[in-house]
């Protein structure tokens, strides 16, 4: 028996020493958080025992209490991954696989997550790089903010919808680990650029900023023709964080709040395309200045700075389509040629000229993406390839690849033509 009570006694002070490891090495979660997590579940239980107790005149009392504390002391924990899905191991699998790749499947996360593409992918995200507790995001308010942001993307587009926001969004999170980024940026500015990313088409009625203006669309009036699009996305996206139990900035201090307000608004603007030559001169001279120190790290001095590489990040992302691993790219050509077509009938309907690549009649859609690529595309991500060096090479051999199969398949198309012409 003396045995027995020694063992008991060493297994106890191993468990204990096992308890205090256990704290220490989750530093994602802070002590703070276990033992509020610890309080809650021992009030559940509580909770739980009085309104179970007996029945009679009493039991709606206790119901009524059990409910009143519930909602208003405990907010409800989310579910793994930030989304109720029955593949949420599934969907695990694949982000501990590729949620830090170039070229993970989104479509299959959109699958998986049961249609929240969005929600899950900053969820992890923001978990991965432990933005809750950096920031004292709590995690329900972290959902509940992403929910509504990803309610507010059109499922009936087919390409600016929450698909693509979740797309750009991974993109620039695997951009951002980029060896000669690290240490570049602060957490307030890694924060900026995800937040930037996922909110940065919010809402999009699925037509360009030409078509809302020559259509007099009350957007274009309410913005006076200028980046419609871009400064309507910002404003439903700051909006949206003022619904109860959705600030996420909540416990960011002032200076904090505003600073992270001004880059995400200077980030979403410059995916305005009407940017596109500017931001891509910025660019080529900081590469041609060389901003770099020892051959790796970006050495930016001012905000201005930083700003012109997290806004060409951020529209590198945007432009990522084409430079994602075939299968991937295809599905976006066929959704984003889609929504021209369908901008295409409306104009169509009301007697307006046909903006390019809008007619489904007649464009080309494989000279079209050598188009894209070869004066739109390429340049940029050739510019951020040299930038962040070695980090990109295999994304700018991925979309020369995909140039070169557009243009077989161009060239396959004129022959097959031609020959239709002569018989
Ligand atoms: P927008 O999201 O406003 O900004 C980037 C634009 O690039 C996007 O609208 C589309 O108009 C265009 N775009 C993106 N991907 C493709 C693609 N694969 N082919 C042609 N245009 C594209």
């Amino acid at each position: 028996d003396e045995d027995y009570a020694v063992l008991a006694e060493k297994t106890l002070k191993d468990l204990e020493w096992c308890l205090e490891q256990l704290e220490t090495v989750q530093t994602h979660r802070s002590v703070a958080d276990m033992a509020s997590s610890k309080f809650k579940k021992l009030l559940n239980i509580e909770l739980e025992r009085m309104s179970g107790g007996p029945r009679g005149a009493n039991a709606s009392t206790a119901n009524q209490i059990e409910n009143y504390i519930k909602s208003t002391f405990l907010a409800p924990i989310p579910p793994r991954l930030g989304v109720e899905t029955p593949h949420a191991d599934e969907l695990s699998v694949l982000f501990n696989e590729s949620l830090d790749k170039w070229g993970i499947d989104i479509f299959r996360v959109d699958q998986l997550s049961n249609q929240h593409p969005l929600v899950t992918v900053v969820f992890s995200i923001f978990e991965k790089r432990d933005f809750l507790s950096k920031f004292r995001i709590h995690p329900s308010t972290l959902v509940n903010y992403f929910t509504g942001i990803e309610e507010h993307y059109k499922k009936d587009n087919p390409y600016h919808n929450a698909v693509h926001a979740a797309d750009v969004t991974q993109s620039t999170h695997v951009l951002l680990n980029a060896a000669s980024l690290v240490n570049v940026f602060s957490d307030l500015e890694i924060l900026a650029s995800i937040f930037a990313c996922a909110i940065h088409d919010v809402n999009h009625p699925g037509v360009t900023n030409q078509f809302l203006i020559n259509t007099e669309n009350e957007l274009a009036i309410m913005y006076n023709d200028m980046s419609v699009l871009e400064n309507h996305h910002c404003a439903v996206a700051f909006k949206l964080l003022q619904e109860p139990n959705c600030n996420i900035l909540k416990h960011l201090d002032d200076s904090q709040r505003k600073q992270l307000r001004k880059m995400v608004i200077d980030m979403v603007l410059a995916t305005d395309m009407s940017k596109h030559m500017s931001l891509l001169a910025d660019l080529k001279t900081m590469v041609e200045t060389k901003k770099v120190a020892g051959g790796c790290l970006l050495k930016l001095d001012n905000y201005s700075e930083k700003m012109q590489i997290m806004q060409n990040m951020v529209h590198c992302a945007d432009l990522s389509n084409p430079a994602k691993p075939l299968p991937l790219s295809t599905q976006w050509v066929t959704r984003v040629m889609e929504e021209f077509f369908n901008q295409g009938d409306r104009e169509k309907a009301l007697g307006l000229p046909v903006s390019p690549m809008c007619c489904r009649e007649t464009a080309n859609i494989e000279k079209s993406q050598v188009s894209f690529i070869d004066f739109i595309v390429h340049p940029l991500w050739e510019a951020w390839t040299e930038l962040v060096h070695p980090d990109a090479e295999h994304i700018l051999s991925t979309l020369e690849q995909n140039r070169d199969h557009y243009s077989e398949l161009s060239a396959t198309r004129e022959a097959e033509e031609q020959q239709q012409q002569q018989q």
